[in-house]
């Protein structure tokens, strides 16, 4: 009887320890567990994405993106384009039940957490708001760093998310929505623009065309899909733009006069000729990329070459991109569908690397709609 009477007593006493001290305890405990991860080699960090119209949170762990969760807006279709306001809405209701599922498909939870990636700029305003708070505030709530990324190096380095990995220093031609650029990869956080576009972007292009033709948005994977059952039988003019650089304004404005002129003549020209004019557009569009990337591994003489961002899910793109590279010697890469268009799992692995060279940022950072490359 007095063994449990001291035994009582004894837990008491333990619990009433643990209480009075549980904030270091949980301290200690958390610093041991780093200490451990760090002697194991295990770093996870947790990114976040949100610079457009994609809310999405992805882990990576020693490098190996081990989920990748995304949430796509769809009530910007019937706009014809992303609404910048109805975005950032959109983000607010995503983003907690998006970072929620990666981190439950990774089998985790927060605590096993060393750092907060997320995408700082470019993008909408409104929309990096979101993400950057949700970044802050999980940062400062779990006392972990913060590592800021660009956007558009996330996409670049989307090619290390997946086997096979490119070998620096390799080139890459990053297409999406808001950016057309021939990158000059040196390392995981060195990386230099050879060429980007002087007017609108690839995608942008995509997605012009489609609101001419009445397509929905984005009309970029809805003019690849009819594109498989029609011929380039229209040619457009072929932009005339020095160095590396790209315009596709003036595409974009042949193709308005032609449809308009067609149109007069044949009121049901588009319908009659749909799969034809997907099929003329998108082969001059990957004509015009392919023509410049060509021409940056002559001037550079680097035969590693890799496409990223959303119009790298283009399936003629990819297509002509290995052909041309088996004809020229190229050893060619293509991230999976899942990094090609927006998605953490990118912001996931440009953050791991930037953990690595102990590359964060503060509290005071803010998002930044332009930023530089
Ligand atoms: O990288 P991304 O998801 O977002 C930006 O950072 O902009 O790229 C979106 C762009 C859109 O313009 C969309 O039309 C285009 O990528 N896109 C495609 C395809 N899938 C997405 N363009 C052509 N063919 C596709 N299959
Ligand atoms: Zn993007």
């Amino acid at each position: 009887m007095n063994l449990l009477v001291y035994y009582f007593k004894m837990m008491h006493k333990v619990l009433l320890l643990v209480y009075r001290w549980q904030k270091y305890l949980f301290f200690f405990i958390h610093l041991l567990y780093n200490i451990i991860n760090l002697l194991k080699n295990k770093i996870s960090v947790l990114a976040i994405e949100s610079s457009c119209d994609d809310t999405s949170a992805a882990i990576i762990t020693d490098g190996v993106v081990i989920s990748n969760r995304t949430a796509t807006q769809i009530v910007h279709q019937q706009y014809g384009g992303v609404v910048p306001e109805l975005a950032s809405r959109q983000h607010l209701i995503h983003i907690i039940p998006v970072i929620d599922a990666a981190i439950k498909d990774a089998g985790m939870d927060l605590h096993n957490i060393d750092a907060i990636a997320f995408t700082r700029g470019p993008g909408l305003l409104g929309s990096l708001i979101v993400g950057v708070s949700m970044a802050k505030s999980l940062a400062l709530s779990m006392d972990i760093p913060l590592i800021d990324v660009h956007h558009m190096h996330a996409h670049v380095l989307a090619h290390f998310a997946e086997e096979p990995k490119p070998v620096f220093p390799f080139l890459c031609l990053t297409v999406s929505g808001g950016h057309t650029q021939i990158v000059k990869v040196n390392d995981y956080t060195d990386m230099e623009v050879l060429g980007s576009t002087i007017d609108d972007a690839a995608g942008e292009a995509f997605d012009k065309t489609g609101k001419m033709l009445g397509l929905d948005y984005p009309a970029g994977p809805i003019i690849d899909k009819l594109a498989k059952a029609g011929k380039p039988v229209f040619n457009f003019p072929e932009p005339q733009v020095s160095g590396l650089n790209f315009s596709f304004s003036g595409l974009k404005t042949s193709i308005l006069y032609f449809l308009q002129k067609a149109v007069a003549e044949n009121p049901n020209f588009i319908q009659e000729n749909l799969h034809d004019i997907c099929c003329s557009v998108q082969t001059s569009i990957i004509h015009i990329l392919l023509k410049k990337l060509k021409k940056a591994s002559e001037i550079t003489g680097i035969m590693e070459i890799g496409i990223a961002g959303g119009v790298s899910a283009n399936s003629y793109l990819r297509q002509s991109f290995i052909e041309e590279g088996k004809k020229l010697g190229w050893k060619t890469y293509i991230p999976a569908f899942e990094y090609c268009t927006d998605n953490a799992g990118m912001i996931a692995v440009a953050g791991y690397y930037k953990f690595l060279n102990g590359e964060f940022c503060d509290q005071n950072v803010t998002p930044l709609a332009r930023m530089e490359f």
